[in-house]
């Protein structure tokens, strides 16, 4: 197991691992286990989880520190959550859902991890969870909406710390079937500047997550 350049995250060849944080033995999604020198690691897969396809591709090395608390938008049954917990423990992450058929599994998730922490929200309404998450040094948003640049800022605005950082997983198809990517893709970069933010980089996720790319941010 070799580390990489990202705080916390590991590697075994090609494959991408974090630090089990749960119980032990415990799989979020049927992932695979693996014990090397005493530590039981979790393996991550880019096809599953758009964070660890952009660490496969080589992404966000301006803006990861590891540690930090983190508001999560979007956190469906807990793949990406449980990853992020890993990293970031023991710094909590703030996890919005707004289907509660999927709030129901994030949070028996977050009932065997301490640095969870599940809301059922819908995150164009920040002002409904703002008080319960404070401030954060980081925000992760892959909620496949058509204003979803709007969602991030809005959240950015109220509850990101001078200095703190972004990951917009965007969904092109989200914003408009018709228009081209490239455009979609400017537009939002645009709005995410609008809003304060700089955009360091921009990654196509394909082949892992097609028809996604990751607006790499940090408010200026
Ligand atoms: C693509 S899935 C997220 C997958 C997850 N990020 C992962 O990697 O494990 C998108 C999720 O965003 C949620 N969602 C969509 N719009 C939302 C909103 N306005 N507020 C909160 N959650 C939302 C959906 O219910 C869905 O569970």
């Amino acid at each position: 197991m070799a580390d990489t350049p990202w705080d916390r995250v590991h590697r075994d060849g090609r494959e991408l691992f974090t630090p089990n944080r749960g119980p032990p033995g415990d799989r979020v999604y049927g992932e695979s286990l693996r014990t090397f020198h005493g530590v039981e690691y979790r393996n991550w897969d880019p096809f599953r989880s758009k964070l660890a396809a952009l660490f496969v591709k080589g992404g966000a090395l301006e803006i990861w520190t590891g540690a930090g608390r983190t508001l999560y938008l979007g956190g469906a049954h807990g793949t990406t959550v449980s990853h992020l917990a890993d990293l970031v423990e023991p710094a909590p992450v703030f996890a919005i859902e707004k289907s509660p058929t999927s709030f129901a599994p994030l949070l028996a998730l977050a009932g065997r991890r301490s640095n969870i922490l599940p809301i059922l929200a819908d995150a164009q309404l920040p002002e409904r969870y703002r008080a319960d998450v404070g401030e954060v040094d980081l925000i992760y948003q892959d909620v496949a909406q058509r204003n979803q640049a709007a969602i991030f800022v809005e959240n950015a605005r109220t509850m990101l710390r001078p200095g703190g950082r972004g990951l917009l997983m965007l969904k092109v198809r989200s914003v408009t079937q018709r228009r081209p990517a490239h455009a979609v893709v400017r537009e939002a970069r645009a709005e995410l500047t609008a809003g304060g933010l700089e955009v360091r980089s921009e990654v196509a996720l394909a082949p892992f997550a097609r028809d996604h790319v990751a607006l790499v941010a940090a408010f200026t």
